[in-house]
């Protein structure tokens, strides 16, 4: 057979716009329920001049309601107990610099191309940077980030705040600022290997030993034994029920256990033993399948599971083209690595070619940041979507284990996996050895939010809930069909369609889980498509701003059954999209929340909540933002009606001194990533893809200059550097206090 000669659009891509549940599964709504009379329940936004204080520079910080249907009562906002915010906040920003409050300064840590071992020369920053040293330089589009603090041994000592491994995804790329002019191609043709080396290399995992100097400076050890690059030629290993399946037979390992690599890796996860989840999200544009060639040579089964995933390239959807590099190699070994994102029927059998690709990838990656030689493990149990993030639950010796997962995707699902072992705390410096205990063996579930508050945790295991080979769509074979098809089976229950689930994150104080849900079009959030859990439609935009849900397990992981509310609804304080029913000011409101971490600092800083956006729909006003929150808990609120006429359940409704507006970030980058020392005297937190929307190399013309532009003078490796970088970004209090409150 020979392949298919079509070539990818190479137009900068965003891997994150993406929705591919066609199903007409109900999103629970309450169509029935809703009136037709349109109702203004909230007028939000009579701005209060939120008067930033602006900080000094070092890196250059510069810078109402009528009560409809509101059944039962409604109860008064909480006041805070505990901590209170202690910042001024930051006014809408479309400065290209970060800009943090008065008393606080930020400092670039780590940008895309630093180098993280000894004898590799400093990132040019032009293209021209050896391919060959990429696997020891900081990776592209910083995202998810988790902290390990190590003591002066070099041993996990998670109260440690003064050195830590700081270990973080590398989403994505941005291949034009990569290569001297873009990437260099004739027809459909990639022509020079180094240029893919490097983008395979930029993809996946840093792990870098920080350390914080005397004068309080942060730093990379750049001699340190911890320092390590995974990225999309790392050895891994399949682990639990799918390991050694036919559905993961590839040519690379005729037996199904191995795979190289991992790529679009998102929002992140820990473990109680020491590790660190990556979670690979858009995993599906970075093979090349045309459906009109390729269907006639797969099952029905196979077809109905690539056009669930989105796995049918058009001209304009596969994200880098590394399956069109096809001459120049260095070796077999290395076309190979090229060849295996071509998941088209080639071969005689499935260990001649890699039309099961796509099954090896989509699943969350354990990585043991304290044993450099360690084997990543692709965790099957936790199930295959595009996976957002893994957020640990609550802890607890002698009951299960509980991940909190989302699948971003519109219109897609929140999934959580409750370990099969109880937690016994004897295993907590078990490295890899601890996860095959916890993270093989388990049980999936989806979540179905009632109109009424409550929700299920529905299982996906094969043989229950309709989830069986009598499944008309699509039918089941065994456990690992069920694991590799999760949205399938997620499909058979009748999950509920959210808003593309982001982040989820655990208040320490409640043991609340707490999900963004970015943003929905109006295809697939329309007037007649809204529910009680994703209650907004904007004229003709869906949910553009965005919002933020959380439930209770009532303390139990594995517990079925919860209870549901929306915390936070993100408008524009201007009213010209959605409808502004937290009553956000000036001072914070937002829009399209992403990221999200509640701070684990120690004591009564619990219950500190950091939300960041990655925006499109508000970006005329300000560039994209990091707020802190201090919620209260599920069912604090009232219920009310939309204008539209749809009810939904509402937390009590936010201040500005229980949430306010921390950081805003550089032209065209989302911010992302986020972690805080165990004093609660550090924040990281990432800044990714500053301007990504134009470039033009001729001129040197970008839409963001940063963080050349915010690098003083005496930083002569970095001052006045052109093309933007994404980057990890420190920031501190001046007086050396704590960070937020
Ligand atoms: Fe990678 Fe869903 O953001
Ligand atoms: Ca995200
Ligand atoms: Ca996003
Ligand atoms: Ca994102």
């Amino acid at each position: 057979m020979n392949a298919p000669t079509t070539r990818p659009d190479t137009a900068m891509i965003d891997t994150d716009d993406i929705g591919y549940n066609t199903t007409d599964n109900p999103s629970f709504s309450s169509i029935i329920d809703k009136r037709l009379s349109r109702r203004h329940l909230l007028r939000g936004g009579v701005a209060s001049a939120g008067v930033a204080m602006l900080g000094s520079l070092s890196l250059a910080a510069c810078g109402g309601s009528d009560d409809a249907d509101a059944t039962p009562e409604p109860t008064p906002t909480p006041t805070p107990t505990g901590p209170k915010l202690s910042f001024n906040p930051v006014a809408h920003s479309l400065a290209d610099a970060v800009v943090v409050p008065a008393g606080y300064t930020a400092n670039v840590l780590l940008r895309l191309g630093d180098p993280i071992a000894p004898g590799v020369p400093a990132y040019k920053n032009d293209g021209t940077d050896d391919p060959a040293t990429y696997d020891r330089r900081a990776g592209d589009h910083h995202d998810g980030m988790s902290w390990f603090g190590i003591d002066g041994n070099g041993k996990w000592t998670p109260q440690s705040a003064d050195r830590g491994l700081l270990v973080q995804n590398h989403e994505s790329l941005t291949p034009e600022f990569l290569h001297p002019n873009g990437r260099t191609m004739v027809g459909n043709k990639r022509m020079d290997p180094g240029e893919v080396l490097r983008e395979f290399y930029l993809h996946g995992v840093s792990i870098v030993d920080t350390v914080k100097d005397a004068n309080g400076q942060w730093g990379i050890k750049l001699d340190s034994r911890f320092n390590r690059r995974i990225h999309t030629l790392t050895p891994m290993a399949l682990s639990g029920p799918v390991k050694g399946t036919p559905y993961v037979v590839t040519k690379h390992d005729p037996n199904g256990v191995k795979v190289r690599g991992t790529v679009n890796n998102c929002a992140n996860g820990t473990t109680p033993w020491g590790t660190y989840l990556a979670c690979e999200e858009n995993w599906r544009g970075y093979f090349w399948r045309l459906a009109a060639e390729d269907n006639a040579n797969r099952s029905d089964k196979e077809v109905t599971a690539f056009n669930r995933d989105g796995v049918n390239t058009s001209l304009s959807n596969s994200f880098y083209g590394f399956w069109a590099t096809t001459q120049g190699a260095a070796d077999a070994e290395q076309q190979d690595s090229f060849d295996r994102w071509n998941a088209h029927v080639m071969g005689a059998t499935a260990a001649d070619d890699y039309r099961n690709g796509p099954n090896t990838y989509g699943w969350v990656v354990e990585i043991d940041p304290f044993n450099p030689d360690s084997t990543p493990k692709k965790r099957t149990a936790l199930g295959r979507f595009a996976h957002e993030g893994a957020a640990l639950g609550p802890v607890v010796p002698g009951k299960p284990l509980v991940w909190y997962q989302g699948d971003d995707a519109r219109n897609d699902y929140f999934y959580k996996f409750v370990s099969a072992r109880n937690w016994d705390p004897a295993d907590a410096n078990g490295g890899m050895a601890a996860g095959d205990k916890y993270l093989d063996e388990g049980t999936l579930y989806v979540a179905k939010f009632n109109d009424d508050g409550s929700g299920e945790w529905v299982a996906l295991t094969f043989g229950q809930n309709g989830i069986t080979p009598a499944y008309e769509k699509y039918p089941f074979a065994d456990q690992a069909d069920v694991l590799i098809h999760a949205r399938l089976a997620a499909d058979a229950v009748g999950a509920t369609k959210m808003d593309r689930p982001e982040w989820a994150s655990i208040n320490p104080r409640t043991g609340d889980v707490y999900l963004t849900l970015t943003n929905n079009n109006k295809s697939n959030r329309g007037f007649d498509k809204t529910d009680a859990a994703n209650p907004r439609y904007y004229n003709d935009a869906g949910n553009p701003n965005g919002h933020i849900v959380r439930l209770t397990d009532g303390g139990a992981p594995d517990a079925t059954r919860f209870q549901w509310d929306v915390y936070l609804f993100g408008a524009r304080v201007d009213g010209t999209q959605s409808e502004n029913l937290s009553g956000l000011t000036d001072d914070n409101d937002f829009s399209s929340p992403d990221g999200l971490y509640f701070d684990q600092r120690n004591g009564d800083a619990g219950g500190l909540l950091w939300i960041q956006t990655d925006d499109g729909a508000y970006t005329d006003v300000t560039n994209c933002m990091m707020l802190a929150a201090l919620p209260g808990q599920v069912g604090d609120g009232e219920r009310l009606t939309t204008r539209d006429g749809q009810a939904t359940i509402m937390g009590a409704k936010p201040t500005e001194a229980n949430v306010r507006r921390f950081l805003v970030g550089p032209f065209d980058c989302e911010i992302t990533g986020v972690v805080v020392t165990p004093d609660g005297k550090t924040l990281f937190f990432n800044v990714q893809h500053p301007g990504e929307d134009k470039a033009d190399f001729a001129t040197n013309t970008f839409t963001s200059y940063w963080p050349g532009n915010q690098a003083p003078a005496s930083d002569a490796a970095h001052h006045g550097h052109k093309r933007p970088r994404s980057a990890t970004v420190v920031v501190t209090r001046k007086d050396g206090g704590t960070i937020g409150i």
